[in-house]
Parts: structure tokens; sequence; C-alpha cells
């Protein structure tokens, strides 16, 4: 081989060096990078090529123009391993930008809930209760037919029962139809002095605009010494204008609950004419809004309480009732219906 020839082998090699590793710098993307690398160092590349023909070469010239050619190549894995890591780091910033967060943008807004209504009365309820000293109890919506209805001193075929739109499980399971049988749970478990309320669900067979098929109540028991029907009556007075005002007055008209001895049903002064008469208490001026009485003395003979020894009033009340009253509403099943635009009202 002629000295032109090496000389321009020589310098093929590092034109092809000078070139592929100005285009390394120039490139602008790792993709661009790969193409440069197989166009030059892959199977069919132009250095590649080069280094298959040195076989060919004079043995005395094979060692330089191939130790020319390997410095080369070389040279451009170190400078593409450079420019990779410098490539990478660009699109790593440039990705980093794209996800900067623009705190200044004003924000999704968190939709937030709200209390049903009926828990908040129930809260209300319980809370004044509780500032007079009564205690919380609660039990099963699924029942005994003992506790709902025998051990209230209604024995199978009692026709008090028929009050009740009953929904059974079983024969002796059902579904409460009021809140009174936490009364003898209670007074099965613990001695006088007792003074609780039983917030909870009940259920009745029954669908209109005042009644639902499930709904809720609250009872009231106190079991104490010397307790009388003036301290129920000045127990719900405190109640009734802790609820609706100080305006709010009570009365007593004789009733009849298999569990109370003597009964009563209370009416409240009607919370939206304040006692003249209106469409909501059909001119009466009142609004019944629970059942109350003194405890009948039947129910300790089933808890071992000894009659001598202690008395006791009870009272239950609709508090489904008490909020369509005290916020005005006219249909019971709007409670449950979960229509947002309903609920959100009561903010
Ligand atoms: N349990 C009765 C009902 O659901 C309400 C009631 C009346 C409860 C008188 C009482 C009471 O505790 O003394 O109709």
């Amino acid at each position: 081989m002629s000295n032109g020839n090496r000389g321009s082998l020589a310098d093929k090699i590092e034109e092809i060096v000078s070139q592929t590793l100005k285009e390394i710098d120039r490139a602008s993307a790792l993709a661009e990078l790969q193409s440069i690398e197989i166009s030059c160092l892959g199977r069919k590349g132009h250095l590649t090529g080069i280094l298959r023909t040195l076989g060919s070469l004079d043995p005395q010239e094979r060692p330089w123009i191939g130790k020319l050619a390997n410095q080369g190549k070389e040279r451009i894995k170190e400078r593409l391993r450079l420019r990779q890591v410098e490539l990478e780091h660009k699109e790593l910033r440039k990705e980093l930008a794209k996800e900067t967060i623009d705190i200044t943008l004003p924000g999704r807004p968190v939709r937030r809930g709200v209390k049903n209504i009926i828990t908040s009365v129930v809260e209300e309820i319980t809370e004044i209760f509780v500032g007079l000293g009564y205690r919380v109890a609660e039990g099963p919506d699924v029942e005994l037919d003992y506790y709902n209805f025998e051990a209230l001193n209604m024995p199978p075929d009692h026709p008090a029962r028929s009050l009740w739109d009953t929904l059974y499980v079983t024969d002796k399971v059902l579904l409460r139809t009021h809140t009174s049988p936490v009364q003898i749970r209670y007074m099965e478990e613990h001695e006088p002095p007792i003074y609780i309320i039983a917030p909870g669900k009940v259920y009745r067979r029954d669908y209109d605009i005042s009644h639902a098929p499930m709904f809720h109540q609250i009872e009231g028991l106190a079991v104490d010494k010397n307790i009388s029907m003036a301290d129920l009556k000045g127990t719900l007075e405190a109640f009734t204008r802790a609820v609706f005002g100080p305006e709010a007055r009570i009365r007593f008209r004789p009733s009849y609950f298999p569990f109370t001895e003597p009964s009563a049903e209370v009416d409240v002064s009607c919370v939206i004419c304040g006692g003249k008469g209106c469409r909501v208490c059909s001119d009466s001026g009142w609004l019944e809004i629970l059942g109350a009485g003194m405890v009948d003395s039947n129910l300790y003979k089933y808890v071992g309480y000894d009659p001598e020894e202690v008395s006791g009033f009870a009272f239950g009340m609709g508090v489904d009732r008490i909020a369509m009253l005290k916020y005005g509403i006219s249909d019971i099943r709007l409670f449950f219906e979960n229509d947002l635009r309903f609920l959100e009202q009561f903010r």
C-alpha cells in the first residue's frame, strides 16, 4: 500500500472522528445520539467499516492505523457518554418544568358534606338532656318481642299491640316499633337512680307524607326515689323551651300507653302561629310532640325493682316530626331520599 493510501485512510479516520464528534455536540435529543452511534459504530457504521479493512493492510501499517481507529472509537464513545448525561439532564429539566405546579391558580373546591337534619336534631336534643344530667343509652334495631312488647306490659294477645304496625322477622323477633324497649334493657342492667335518653331508629308498616317505614325516636326514662308527675312536667317544659324557644308552652292530655300509668300525650304550642291557630296545627294552636307518663309499676317486676321503693317517668318523642316543625318541612320522606338539593340547605 502506498503512502498516499495510508495517508488518506488516516485522514478518513480523522475526518470521520471529528465529524462524528461535531454531530454529537450538536445532537439535541437522546434519540439523535443513538442514531449517531449506530451510523458510526454500529455493525454497518463508517468507523466499523474501516476497522474491518485493517486485516488487509500492510503489517507495518496495521498497528498505527489500528491504534488511530481505536483511539477515535474511544473518543467517540467517551463523548457519546458525556453528551448522553447532558441530554438526560436537559430532558429531565424540561420534564420538571412542564410539571411545575402553579400555586397561584385557584384550587378545586373541596365538596363538604352536610349532616342530615335528623342527626343535628338528635344531637341538639341529646345535648339538652345531657345538660340535665341524663346519660345516653342504646338498644338493637332488631329486637325481641319480649322487650318491644311483653316486658312493656303487653303479654301475647294484648290488644294494645295493634297500636304499632309491626314488621316481624320471626314470631319472636321484630324490628322495634319504638325506643321503649331500651327502658327494659337498661333497667335490667342498672340499679336506680336512672336518668337516660335513648335515641334511635324505629320501624313500622306505614308510608305516606307524614309516615316513613323507618323513623326516629328519642326515649326518656327517669327512675329514682319519689319521682312525681310534676318532675315529668318540669323536665318536658325545660326541654320544649330549649328546642322551640322560651315562649313555647306545653299541655298534657290524658291518654293510654300500656307501659305508663297515668299516661299523657303532650302538646307544644304551635311553633308556626304561636297558638293563635293555623294550617299546621289545624287551627287548634297545639302540636302533639310526644307521649309520656309515670312508669307502670308492672314494669318493675320484669326488671327486679321494688315498686314500693322507686317511681319514675318515661317519655317518647318522634324526632322526624320535631325536625319537620322546627324547619317547616311538610313531607317526612324528604329526609331519607338523599336529594342533595334538599340536604344542603341545612348547612
Ligand atoms: N313508645 C310510644 C310510641 O312509640 C311513645 C311513648 C309513650 C314512650 C309514652 C314512652 C311513654 O316512654 O311513656 O308510640
